[in-house]
């Protein structure tokens, strides 16, 4: 998109004669999944599958020195057991690395060590379930983060003038610290992979988010071509995270399938995906607010505690909207990375924001209190002009719009500023509020667009839809720039032999795998432009006609052959000059049982800005859920590990609490209309994630009014409240 102009782009959009863009469409794919006909990982049902289960790890720390497979040379049917060090850990964030063939090191209670392989998946379980293994545990294994030095994240490090003084001299000095457990993305597939291989090239089916990052991933750990790999992941049961890198069974498929020359299968089963997919990490948060009598800061400190396994680098970059969101001359920031023998910690929905805000966000309401300040006009006061780090401009932000408009449509000015002051019976009524942020990133993707003669066209890309609408969306801006209707745009998705998206992560999925559309659908109109003798900016095309001034030609008599055209969006360079992030604001009510101190929502409302909004229906379900997670962050989700042994307790959907539907109250959601010319040629900005951001805090925020409660050790069980 270099030298190109955007906002003329953009205009575009707005001008078209269609009106498909951001309307609610239904989703094309959705009749398929609802009817069954949509191909889920696990539904390929290719002749001659073999069936493979994950024998994992009794030991959180140690070493496997030897599978005993003869202790199961009697199952009928079993036809192989694979064991190495390429089962050595999850490689979704650092890549699959290989160590050397000794043994295999154990890192975590349930990390994969073999693969045992049968003709029935009965068999297979049988199989994995008596395997004998050998392990020798090592006492050394760090199971309480608490016990573990932090190493300090220089990148993430900030000292800016001194905090210490404008603590001192505040006239509201706030000082506290919190903590967040682990999460699970438990998305409702769980991960399966099924490999097979012909001539040399491997297949793999399944449910992954970023395929040719995926394709790189397991071409590097078989050490072969990524030539010769193709991916296929045309639909996706949520993955939040959890797929954006390859879950253990991937590759122990792609190993037993070569091995056995047909395919294998590798599901994993709901406490596998608990087990070894990957967690958020827990975290210990501690914040510092210095404000003067208005309550305008002068002084902001947050630092963190994460943790991860030994050698994995990430570290949940939980300060990420704290650098810009708010102002304060005085900056303290601090991010540590301990080490812990849990599952590998990696990118679970908005990683960073979702609970660095959550904190930030209480904190701020600490303030609003102590400085007797409504909470809302607390924000308002602190909106930075530039970045308050490096004093960047910030591009389009609709915080204040947000905050506003939410306060008005939630009805704020009912709220009660004395905590327990509103009571129904054994109920206290309380609303919080918080705000939302999350930055936003355009990532490189590629698309293909083919007009037919016969007035349909076809979208071709590897991107995928992980229920987030990725099909109505690719539909909607190819039938809106080339003036057909969206049931003549086939979209296909989920493969890697197309050309090559960004990828469902990070929430640029939309915003990047659009605008490859919306670009090479532009190239497709200068070619019909030339055909009718005019410029592209004369040209309409609406009902499958073009229409040059009062010249009209429909685009079945107009097209001798298809025309396809394949474009690629990249980042541009000028987005780094501003602070790119979309925002918003989330209220809430709760009643608090003042006998028993259980939470229940009682209605939620977000507000959120995020550039074009391409689908009103799937842009809201997107909001909603993330939403539906912030409850589930404040009263619920909560990985529990067993400080002895390292071993995960909660490990599925029956101890690892979600919200369930009466849990989930009435949701609002309001977009604010919003073009972003910086952000991407569709002028779309990040919001899948957005949603998640500062949620849990507005929960938490109205508990304390309700009741007059802090809890600052997620979640708000009943047992922290009564
Ligand atoms: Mo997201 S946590 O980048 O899928």
């Amino acid at each position: 998109m270099t030298g190109t102009d955007t906002t003329k782009q953009g205009f575009m959009l707005d001008e078209a004669a269609q009106g498909v863009i951001g309307t609610p469409m239904d989703r094309p794919d959705g009749p398929l999944k609802v009817s069954g006909a949509a191909t889920y990982a696990h539904e390929w049902n290719l002749p001659g599958t073999a069936h493979g289960v994950l024998v994992r790890a009794t030991i959180a720390h140690g070493r496997l020195d030897h599978v005993n497979a003869t202790s199961i040379a009697d199952i009928d049917g079993l036809l192989g057991v694979y064991s190495g060090p390429r089962f050595l850990r999850n490689p979704a964030q650092g890549g699959a690395e290989e160590a050397p063939v000794q043994g295999v090191d154990i890192e975590y209670f349930g990390q994969p060590v073999a693969l045992v392989v049968a003709e029935t998946f009965e068999a297979a379980r049988d199989g994995a379930m008596r395997i004998q293994l050998r392990m020798e545990a090592d006492d050394s294994g760090v199971f309480d983060p608490a016990n573990s030095p932090a190493e300090p994240q220089e990148d993430e490090a900030l000292e800016q003038g001194d905090l210490d003084q404008a603590m001192q001299d505040a006239a509201h000095a706030i000082d506290v610290t919190y903590t967040t457990p682990g999460h699970n993305s438990a998305a409702m597939e769980p991960h399966c992979s099924i490999a097979h291989w012909q001539d040399g090239r491997l297949t793999l089916r399944g449910s992954y988010q970023m395929l040719k990052y995926n394709k790189m991933e397991l071409a590097d750990a078989l050490d072969i071509d990524p030539a010769r790999v193709r991916v296929l992941s045309p639909y996706v049961g949520g993955g939040f995270g959890s797929k954006l890198g390859l879950a253990p069974e991937a590759l122990a498929a792609a190993i037993a399938a070569r091995d056995l020359d047909r395919p294998v299968v590798v599901a994993l089963s709901r406490q596998q995906v608990f087990e070894v997919v990957m967690r958020r990490s827990e975290s210990t948060q501690r914040v510092r607010l210095a404000a003067s009598e208005d309550g305008t800061l002068t002084g902001l400190g947050h630092s963190g505690l994460v943790s991860n396994l030994p050698g994995e680098s990430f570290a949940e970059p939980l300060l990420q909207a704290t650098r810009f969101l708010y102002g304060g001359q005085n900056r303290t920031l601090s991010l540590g990375l301990s080490r812990v023998n849990r599952l590998c910690a990696g990118s679970v929905r908005a990683p960073g924001e979702a609970i660095g805000m959550q904190v930030l966000e209480n904190a701020m309401d600490e303030l609003a209190c102590a400085a007797d300040i409504d909470p809302v006009e607390l924000r308002l006061r602190n909106i930075p002009e530039r970045h308050p780090e490096t004093g960047i401009p910030f591009a389009s932000r609709k915080l204040a719009q947000a905050l506003q408009q939410g306060a008005e449509s939630f009805g704020w000015n009912r709220r009660q500023t004395q905590t327990g002051a509103c009571r129904e019976g054994e109920w206290l009524i309380g609303m919080g509020m918080a705000t939302a942020a999350r930055v936003n990133w355009l990532s490189k993707s590629a698309a293909r667009v083919t007009l037919k003669t016969d007035g349909t066209a076809l979208v071709e890309t590897d991107m995928t839809d992980i229920g987030t609408g990725t099909y109505a969306i690719l539909t909607q801006i190819a039938a809106e720039m080339l003036g057909l209707t969206p049931g003549a745009v086939t979209t296909t998705l989920g493969d890697t032999d197309l050309p090559a998206a960004a990828g469902s992560g990070g929430s640029w999925g939309a915003s990047s795998s659009g605008s490859s559309v919306f670009l090479a659908c532009q190239e497709i109109r200068k070619d019909i432009a030339r055909q009718m003798g005019c410029t592209p900016e004369d040209l309409t095309l609406k009902n499958g006609t073009a229409v040059c001034g009062n010249r009209s030609t429909p685009l079945t008599d107009l097209l001798t052959r298809d025309v396809c055209r394949e474009a690629t969006v990249k980042p541009d360079k000028a987005m780094k000059d501003k602070q790119s992030a979309s925002y918003g604001a989330h209220f809430c009510e709760v009643a608090v049982n003042a006998v028993t101190g259980e939470t229940r929502v009682r209605r939620m409302l977000g507000v959120f800005g995020a550039g074009r909004i391409l689908n009103e229906k799937t842009a809201r379900s997107q909001c909603i859920g993330a939403m539906t997670w912030g409850i589930g962050m404040a009263l619920h989700e909560d990985l529990m590990f067993d400080l002895r042994d390292g071993h995960l307790t909660n490990r599925d959907l029956a101890e690892y609490h979600i919200p369930v539907n009466l849990d989930v109250p009435h949701q609002d959601v309001i977009f604010i209309e919003e073009r972003d010319d910086d952000a991407s040629p569709i002028q779309a900005k990040g919001l899948g994630e957005l949603g998640i951001c500062g949620a849990a805090a507005a929960v938490t925020n109205a508990i304390y009014n309700a009741c007059g409660v802090r809890v600052r050790e997620y979640p708000a069980t009943v047992d922290k409240i009564i």
